[in-house]
């Protein structure tokens, strides 16, 4: 007989990522309160059987019948990170790619759906092994959008990752920049999916990190680089320096030998 789909969800190996990534964004910090959320997108077993579907707030073709694992809305990352089962919840895209019903864990999804939709269905297509978004509020990183002329991924990109040698090898690219928009809008979503197509990391001015890895713990490997980054930065305007970062000859040279150049 087939395994009911709460099973399927309870024993899943990607709850233990939930946990620990929720216990480690706690631990740092970094989702005070109900701040910050996570999502993964999952092949389902052949033979749900779904109940009631309800309209997605935009359309996601590439993720028609797959499965989708999100915190639910003002869940905190220190609950989370003690039971996941109460705290996620697993749900099905529906065939159309444009509805989703709930199947089991949390009913209630993060109010940034519109994002962790739109960047899976974008994901999927340009970078399909990121199956994990990981979103927080990391406070070096937020303080940064208030610094005059940090307000762009060029500037914050060449300013900040260039303030520790391997940074730019996590992050050759660089990392994504969006203006301040609505928490939760459709809009923020779309310009994250857009952003998020170029780069693992996007920063949402004012408001907090967007990653996306192979899994939820990798994108927040990514995430703690950038965060270190802008640590540093802190510290030495806190000195009274303000650093002109290592030169780019050597940024070019380090991304050279180690094969990276080409994502410059
Ligand atoms: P949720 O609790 O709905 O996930 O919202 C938290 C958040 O950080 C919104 O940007
Ligand atoms: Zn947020």
């Amino acid at each position: 007989m087939a395994e009911p789909i709460y099973r399927f969800f309870e024993n899943h190996r990607i709850l233990e990522d939930f946990r620990t990534s929720a216990h480690w964004l706690a631990f740092r910090g970094w989702s005070e309160a109900a701040g910050g959320n996570m999502s993964v997108r999952l092949e389902l077993p052949e033979d749900i059987s779904p109940g009631k579907y309800q309209a997605l707030p935009l359309q996601v073709p590439e993720l028609a019948g797959m499965g989708l694992l999100l915190t639910g809305s003002g869940t905190r990352a220190r609950e989370i990170g003690i039971d996941p089962v109460l705290h996620v919840g697993l749900y099905h895209i529906g065939d159309d790619g444009e509805s989703f019903c709930w199947l089991a864990g949390n009913k209630t999804p993060t109010m940034e759906l519109p994002a962790h939709c739109a960047i899976h269905n974008q994901l999927q297509q340009v970078r399909p092994e990121d199956k994990a978004i990981v979103h927080t509020h990391p406070e070096s990183l937020i303080a940064l959008c208030h610094v005059p002329g940090m307000n762009s991924a060029k500037s914050i990109s060449d300013k900040i990752l260039h303030l520790q040698s391997e940074a730019r090898l996590h992050l050759p690219e660089g990392v994504g920049f969006i203006d301040h928009q609505l928490p939760g809008s459709l809009e923020l979503g779309q310009l994250s999916a857009k952003a998020m197509s170029r780069h693992h990391l996007v920063l949402w001015q004012y408001h907090g990190l967007l990653g996306s890895g192979t899994s939820l713990a990798h994108a927040i490997d990514l995430m703690e680089v950038f965060e270190k980054c802008a640590q540093v930065y802190w510290r030495l305007r806190a000195a009274g320096i303000d650093p002109e970062g290592i030169a780019v000859k050597d940024i070019i040279h380090t991304l050279q030998a180690f094969g990276q150049l080409g994502r410059f």
